[in-house]
């Protein structure tokens, strides 16, 4: 059986993708620091605690394993934190990929699957934004994401790697099997913090602005069930093996945008319940309407969307969340 390391295995879309692989019949080895990631999501192959931002822990992990390919999620994720930390975002994000990219080189390793992000579009002049757009980052995080980019291309073609940066759009919703879901702490996505209000019911959801330029004043994104996103990383894997020529980025996204309102509105639909909210400003370089042209991943992995529906990412990620913040279970890593 394949092996295939999964830094971030242990986080909200690399534990995903471990069941996909796993289900795919490729063995995940899950490499990871747990600062943000919980052991409890290692469910589908081996665990290795280390750090990207180590050579020396990365290199224990190849050797040992032995994969065919990486596909590297792990990294830093807030982009607010990035503004006022760019340190914390610069080290795992554009450090560690630089050491995967030399000990995935010293083993012979050269499959690679990485984790970008919309991020790096900035402010995109037309939406939806396709690969071939701007790539302008406008915060720290997006930077080390695109800085990453580069740096995959500039090995690519100078040692033979084969890679793919796949960026995605939002991930949302959890497993329909219960088995795994979204944890982060401090959340800042919207689905689990609108969802959190229904538990807490002290909070609050705040609405970054409701000026926009969009149908209703709020600002749509595309939402991508994350074990669309998943499966993603197994086709464009499975892409790879096969020595199939790939471009080298793609975006991961619907191609349908919904606004923050039908959000809620899909929310209290789903549950029964309204999510109280207030409406705060806007929030700085927030685009009013960030949406994939989806035309090439299709088109390249022979890959579509079959989880994505509004209700369907709703209700997914609603029963996940309930169950873990109910229960209190978040922060254990048990
Ligand atoms: N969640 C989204 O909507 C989204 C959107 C675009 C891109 N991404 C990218 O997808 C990837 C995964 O995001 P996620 O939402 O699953 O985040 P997450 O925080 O749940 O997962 C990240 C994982 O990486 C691990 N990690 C962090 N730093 C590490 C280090 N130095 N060494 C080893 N492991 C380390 C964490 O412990 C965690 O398990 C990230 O690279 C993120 O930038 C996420």
């Amino acid at each position: 059986m394949d092996r295939i390391l999964v830094t971030g295995g242990a986080g909200y879309i690399g534990s995903h993708t471990c069941k996909a692989l796993a289900r795919a019949g490729f063995e995940p080895v899950t490499f990871d620091n747990l600062s943000t990631g919980f052991e409890r999501l290692v469910k589908w192959g081996s665990l290795v605690k280390g750090d990207v931002c180590n050579e020396a822990d990365i290199r224990v992990a190849l050797r040992e394993f032995r994969p065919v390919a990486v596909i590297h999620f792990a990294g830093r994720i807030a982009v607010g934190e990035s503004v006022v930390a760019p340190w914390l975002h610069y080290a795992p994000n554009v450090g560690g990929t630089i050491n995967l990219l030399n000990v995935m080189r010293e083993y012979g390793v050269s499959k690679l699957v990485f984790s970008s992000s919309a991020a790096v579009y900035g402010l995109p002049k037309i939406s939806p934004v396709n690969e071939t757009s701007a790539l302008l980052p406008l915060s720290p995080y997006g930077r080390s994401k695109l800085f990453a980019e580069q740096m995959i291309a500039d090995f690519m073609h100078s040692s033979g790697l084969r890679a793919i940066c796949l960026r995605y759009f939002n991930a949302a919703g959890a497993d329909a099997d219960g088995e795994c879901g979204e944890l982060h702490d401090p959340e800042t996505h919207l689905i689990p913090l609108a969802l959190d209000t229904l538990i807490d019911q002290r909070k609050k959801l705040s609405v970054n602005g409701d000026d926009y330029d969009t149908p209703d004043g709020t600002c749509v994104r595309d939402y991508i069930h994350v074990t669309d996103l998943a499966n993603a990383h197994v086709a464009a894997l499975r892409r790879l093996l096969v020595g199939a020529t790939l471009p080298s980025a793609l975006n991961v996204g619907t191609g349908n945008g919904f606004s923050v309102r039908e959000i809620l509105n899909a929310i209290a639909l789903e549950t029964g319940r309204e999510v109280p909210h207030v409406i705060g400003s806007r929030r700085d370089g927030d685009p009013a309407h960030l949406v994939a042209d989806s035309t090439e991943i299709k088109r390249q992995l022979e890959w579509a969307p079959k989880h994505s529906e509004l209700n369907r990412i709703v209700n997914t990620a609603w029963q996940w969340h309930q169950r873990e913040r109910t229960h209190g279970a978040m922060r254990s890593n048990a």
